[in-house]
């Protein structure tokens, strides 16, 4: 299994790295791990733009596409997605499946998130009480949803009773700062968004091969925490990165990269590989920075920038031919 995590604060460009990933390597599945229908998955497919919030990338592929038990699922938001892809040409049959212990969210619970979830700014999605019921135990299955039932998978079967290999891309949601355990608590998320988060979905922890981590060269996070410095350059970098959520349309805050945020986030997801996406909307504004130790460190150019930072990857065991930098509409 590959696992391709978020480093920062979601919305890195995961989407594009799995794209990548799934035409170098052949994947048998590709598996989402964690959260709901809170995230925003843009893809251009054969030159049309398609937005999934629950669906893993895989079924652009055609590879068997699972919504693991690690996630909370919305039936009605899944059915919409579904007619959304047929209707933009994808053929989706015998390709989506739902994990039958994963859980469910309710219309209560997507109520009550739009109500209470104000305070930390979540994407009112119903994410947070979904899984407080899950961990209640008063949580409801996908295997009590008859709807469902054509989907429904049983996930130790299809990892182990099955005939073949199994080439799994798990493609995680959210982000690190987002994480309910290692994120700023409590505007964080409520599931496990690092690789971790991946094997609680049925796959032993020896089933990690490589872990793709995806950055981007400034960071971005969308919520009510107090995230972004005073400063022209921070609304440009927006502008320029068109930094608005895809799930809620919200304008994202944006700052520099942290290199502390970073180091951790590689070091608990035992980051292989890595890749720092929008190096274009820096030189739009030609300015390179980022936030180490607090302070603010500003580079003359862009090579500058890059010589730094995969100088400090090398102290985490990052090969250099595994560092990437690519430009918003480049594919790596
Ligand atoms: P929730 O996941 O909807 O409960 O929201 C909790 C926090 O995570 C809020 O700050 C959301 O904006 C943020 N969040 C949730 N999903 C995503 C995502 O896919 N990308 C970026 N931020 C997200
Ligand atoms: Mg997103």
């Amino acid at each position: 299994m590959d696992v391709i995590v978020d480093l920062q604060y979601g919305d890195c460009g995961k989407g594009k790295v799995a794209h990548y990933l799934s035409h170098k390597n052949s994947y048998t599945h590709v598996l989402r791990y964690n959260g709901g229908a809170n995230a925003g998955h843009t893809i251009f497919h054969n030159g049309k733009k398609f937005v999934t919030h629950q669906i893993p990338a895989g079924v652009f592929f055609g590879v068997r596409s699972v919504i693991g038990n690690g996630c909370v699922v919305d039936p009605e938001q899944f059915f919409k997605e579904l007619q959304m892809l047929e209707d933009g040409g994808i053929d989706t049959t015998g390709k989506i499946f739902v994990a039958e212990n994963a859980h469910i969210i309710t219309s209560a619970h997507k109520e009550e998130d739009k109500k209470v979830g104000a305070a930390i700014g979540t994407t009112g999605r119903g994410n947070g009480p979904a899984y407080r019921e899950k961990y209640g135990r008063t949580g409801v299955r996908a295997e009590t949803i008859p709807e469902l039932k054509p989907y429904l998978i049983d996930l130790y079967e299809e990892w182990f009773e099955t005939t073949g290999d199994k080439h799994i891309l798990a493609e995680g949601a959210q982000g690190f700062g987002l994480d309910i355990d290692w994120g700023d608590y409590p505007f964080v998320t409520s599931s496990h968004c690092t690789a971790a988060g991946a094997l609680l979905n049925g796959l032993p922890a020896n089933a990690i091969r490589d872990v793709w981590g995806v950055a981007k060269i400034y960071e971005t996070y969308v919520g009510s925490k107090e995230f972004q410095p005073a400063g022209e350059v921070f609304n440009k970098i927006g502008d320029i990165g068109e930094e608005f959520g895809s799930t809620t349309g919200r304008r994202r805050q944006t700052n520099w990269m942290n290199m502390q945020t970073l180091e951790r986030a590689i070091r608990m997801n035992g980051v292989t590989h890595i890749v720092f996406s929008k190096t274009d909307v820096l030189r739009e504004v030609s300015a390179w920075a980022v936030i180490d130790d607090t302070k603010v460190i500003e580079f003359k150019s862009e090579k500058a920038m890059q010589e730094f930072v995969s100088e400090r990857l090398k102290s985490l065991d990052i090969k250099k031919a595994n560092i990437f930098f690519s430009d918003s509409k480049e594919t790596i």
